[in-house]
């Protein structure tokens, strides 16, 4: 492991941000349905940002919201470190890091926690549809913490990501809140959308379209799977 990577991560293990449960397979995680009163010692809603890398959801909308909290759940710590030394620097106490698999999400959230998930610019999993982070598998594993009526909010460079998740959503008759397959040509860009993420300025400057989706998930009924997605620019 590099000297950089090393120093991060002896940092991160006294940043008050960042939880890193030593064992992701927890039944008694001691912020479980706890974590605004616990963890931010408030009573404000909670939003996710899912494979939040650096953080720059997490940290950007815990400044535009000043009353909700927010919480970058992603595996890889030498990513968490820089969206939480500067939620730390900017005194963003309403941001906080949880370093697990997003897999085992549901050990660390309680039912009805969560008002909101933000998932940017996810690995597409090309091969794999059910480790897609809007398969069923994962939108069903969302609905165990999602209060109902949750929103879910996707952000990606992949027209795989978003027209599989827009299909999916169709075979369970859910009909996006919101839809775009080109937001910055798009009427819906605002401070929030306009966020830029690591990954998204890689893309934008490699010329590809940024997609937008935003659904609402029903805690009461489960989502199905669809059939291998083969996907064309025509679907
Ligand atoms: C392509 S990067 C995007 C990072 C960031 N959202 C951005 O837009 O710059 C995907 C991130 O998701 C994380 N990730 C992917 N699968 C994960 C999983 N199952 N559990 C936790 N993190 C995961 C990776 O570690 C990585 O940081």
């Amino acid at each position: 492991m590099s000297k950089n990577k090393l120093e991060k991560f002896a940092q991160m293990a006294t940043f008050k941000n960042v939880v890193q449960p030593e064992n992701l397979n927890v039944t008694d995680f001691e912020y479980k349905g706890k974590w605004a009163n616990d963890f931010f010692h408030n009573n404000n809603p909670i939003t996710l940002e899912l494979g939040c890398g650096k953080g720059e959801y997490t940290v950007a909308l815990s400044q535009i919201k000043p009353t909700c909290n927010f919480i970058g759940v992603d595996i890889k710590g030498a990513r968490i470190w820089n969206g939480a030394k500067k939620a730390l620097d900017n005194n963003n106490t309403n941001a906080g890091f949880l370093r697990t698999r997003i897999d085992m999400i549901d050990n660390f959230f309680g039912e009805d926690e969560v008002e909101e998930i933000w998932i940017t610019f996810p690995d597409p999993q090309p091969k794999k549809q059910n480790k897609r982070l809007t398969s069923a598998h994962f939108l069903n594993l969302y609905r165990r913490f999602l209060k109902d009526g949750g929103i879910v909010n996707l952000k990606t460079d992949s027209r795989l990501m978003h027209f599989y998740t827009l299909a999916l959503l169709k075979a369970n008759g859910i009909v996006p809140t919101i839809f775009t397959d080109d937001l910055y040509s798009s009427d819906y860009l605002d401070g929030i959308l306009g966020i830029h993420t690591f990954y998204e300025n890689q893309f934008l400057q490699e010329g590809k379209k940024i997609t937008y989706l935003q659904f609402i998930l029903d805690k009461d009924k489960e989502i199905i799977e669809i059939p291998k997605f083969e996907f064309n620019e025509e679907v």
